[in-house]
């Protein structure tokens, strides 16, 4: 059979792959250990369900218009206001069955063959797909990993070219955790604004940053009108399954987003879309908690891989990963060293610890393996026990 060529420039999403073979072995009765998990161990908070079933019960069981109710818009209105100091009018906004299908969506409105598009290493497995599945080209940009990976800019000026028409920001990052600074965002909006390119800013982990303020792109840079704003209740609002996820900015870029969603999956889930109403504008003290224990786990995490020889790993400081490097550990030159790559290490990891994680490779790094703290404290130290028993074996 002959696939459209289109499949053939996207890979299967490794993050999915892990999760799915966690599930696969405990499946088989096996004593797993997830910490490749991307979303919060907690449940929706109560009020937000609630909400659901009100909506459920009150006939909120259609259609809706294809960008979003009306309603819904005008509390991701609220919602950036009050946290992001940001306004957007309504037909600046677009809700999207999650933030991954408002990338995508952005991604289809705005670039084509021909077109370069800028990546930060490591990126989220996603990023480098969804350029390619347009015809455009990822390019990629180092970054700063002992800076909270902070662009090197000496390498984004020189890899922007005539082409180039986009660059994605992801702050806080998932894989790394990395929160880049006020001026690292300010300075990157500088080099776009300089060459018009599309600022995508990758929001969705806006909520869990730890030791500093979160501040949104276009809050930083407001005068600059080519900037996509993109939030997701998924990872805030512990929602990952309800598929809510929104993008503000341009309102052609939006209007184009609403015409391929209208073609395509209709509109977002309408249930789902008044749980999100609730949980924007209503109790908001579940993040704090949420945030106060990832805060906990983080350190905990921290500190169990730097005690371990051979093991970096620089304090991220926001999302919910950690992303050590084990380079010493890889490039060992020891007889009977058989571990040449993260992925080696990972997959031994996996299949004598039987503890999940995953490889740097899929992020474009590969020295590096990201462990998700979205656990208990109970398993992230029995995670950590085994990774130290490995580690001492080889
Ligand atoms: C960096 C990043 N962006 C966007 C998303 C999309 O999340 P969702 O589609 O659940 O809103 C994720 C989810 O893992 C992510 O890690």
């Amino acid at each position: 059979m002959k696939l459209a060529k289109r499949i053939d420039r996207i890979q299967p999403s490794a993050t999915l792959a892990m999760t799915s073979k966690a599930a696969e072995l405990r499946a088989q009765g096996k004593d797993v250990l997830n910490m490749s998990v991307g979303e919060p161990d907690f449940n929706t908070p109560s009020n937000i369900i609630s909400a659901a079933i009100d909506a459920m019960n009150n006939g909120h069981t259609r259609y809706t218009p294809g960008g979003g109710t009306k309603e819904l818009k005008q509390a991701i209105q609220k919602k950036l206001q009050r946290d992001n100091n940001i306004h957007y009018e309504l037909n600046e906004i677009i809700v999207s069955s999650g933030g991954k299908h408002s990338l995508y969506n952005a991604c289809q409105a705005l670039f084509e063959a021909g077109d370069e598009v800028i990546i930060f290493t490591p990126y989220w497995v996603s990023f480098p797909d969804f350029v390619s599945v347009t015809g455009a080209t990822p390019v990629f940009v180092k970054t700063d990993a002992e800076n909270q990976y902070q662009p090197v800019f000496d390498d984004l000026e020189a890899k922007i070219t005539k082409n180039t028409k986009g660059i994605i920001i992801n702050s806080p990052s998932n894989p790394t955790g990395g929160v880049w600074s006020d001026d690292a965002i300010r300075k990157t909006v500088d080099i776009a604004r300089s060459h018009s390119l599309w600022v995508f800013s990758d929001e969705c982990y806006e909520q869990l940053t730890y030791s500093q303020k979160y501040n949104s792109t276009y809050d930083l840079c407001s005068d600059y009108d080519r900037i996509l704003t993109f939030q997701s209740c998924s990872k805030t609002y512990a929602m990952t399954g309800w598929r809510i996820g929104y993008t503000c900015g341009d309102s052609a870029v939006i209007s184009a987003m609403s015409k391929l969603q209208g073609q395509s999956t209709s509109c977002p889930n309408s249930i789902a879309q008044y749980a999100a109403m609730e949980a924007l504008t209503g109790d908001q003290s579940f993040v704090a908690d949420m945030k106060k224990a990832f805060n906990i786990r983080r350190d905990l995490i921290v500190d169990r891989l730097n005690s371990m020889e051979g093991v970096t790993c620089d304090i991220p400081g926001g999302a919910f990963y950690v992303f050590p490097s084990f380079k010493e550990i890889i490039n060992r030159n020891v007889s009977g060293n058989n571990i040449k790559s993260a992925l080696d290490l990972c997959m031994m990891l996996l299949e004598k610890k039987l503890v999940v994680s995953v490889s740097g490779e899929s992020f474009g790094a590969n020295n590096n393996i990201r462990f998700s703290y979205a656990t208990s404290e109970k398993v992230i130290n029995d995670a950590m026990d085994r990774l130290e028993a490995l580690l001492n074996e080889i």
